[in-house]
């Protein structure tokens, strides 16, 4: 473990994003998430002497955050029609539990951190200590619905033991709704991930349990800590 000076919650995020420059592959499309620890990442990218070939971003706040610091952001379709990989994948949580479990989505982007991740090689998580938990699930689940299906969604949530509050502020980069779910046991989230994502009108639920990190880079006012998951994934 490195240690660390005394630090704010941001300046551990950053450290975070700082300590994920040595997972890069040099040459290579990078895969970015979404969130505030995300931003300070892609600050950290555009100092580098040698920064990705691109970037496939997941949010667009991450690609306007890109663009703005002169990184160059191309789309996930078009690196795979060039037959180009990505081999790594970074990104912030809301959660993460000892088996690199997490629920994200807290800034709305959660569908497409799904897709990204999912297109990538290595997820590497940048946290700050605070979101290290047991278990899964103080945080509300956020689940991106299409709006019509808002309510039938909701009631099946309800009847999973959930208590579903609309968020207010606006709509995904889809032009979805989010759904925060109270209350839910995530005690088996791999279970509980898979069972709401087969709900028609279901985009996405936050849980990245059945596909987790890799490796998660926490940073603590002890030190940076790495993490890497064991056993075998969904
Ligand atoms: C975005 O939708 C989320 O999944 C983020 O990755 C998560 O909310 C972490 O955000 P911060 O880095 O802002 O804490």
């Amino acid at each position: 473990m490195c240690k660390l000076p005394a630090m704010q919650s941001s300046e551990l995020k950053r450290a975070a994003a700082r300590a994920a420059l040595d997972e890069i592959v040099v040459g290579a499309v990078l895969g970015v998430g979404s969130g505030s620890t995300v931003d300070l990442f892609v600050d950290e990218l555009a100092a580098l002497a040698s920064p990705p070939a691109a970037l496939v971003c997941a949010s667009e706040r991450t690609a306007a955050r890109a663009r703005a610091n002169g990184l160059r952001v191309v789309e996930l379709n078009e690196v795979l029609a060039s037959g180009a990989s990505i081999p790594v994948y970074v990104d912030g949580a809301d959660e993460i539990d000892p088996q690199l479990r997490m629920i994200k989505g807290g800034g709305a982007a959660l569908t497409r951190e799904k897709i990204v991740a999912s297109a990538s090689g290595h997820f590497v998580c940048i946290v700050d200590a605070s979101k290290c938990v047991e278990q899964l699930g103080a945080f509300p689940l956020p689940v991106e619905v299409v709006p019509m299906a808002r309510e039938l969604v909701a009631q099946r949530l309800r009847a999973l033991g959930g208590e579903p509050r609309l968020r207010e502020s606006g709509l995904t980069d889809n032009g979805n709704e989010i759904l925060d779910v109270h209350g839910l046991d995530l005690a088996r989230p791999e279970q509980v991930e898979a069972r709401i994502e087969q709900w028609p009108g279901v985009v996405a639920a936050g849980l990245f349990a059945a596909h987790g990190a890799d490796i998660a880079i926490i940073a603590a006012r002890e030190g940076i800590v790495r993490r890497k998951a064991t056993g075998a994934r969904g």
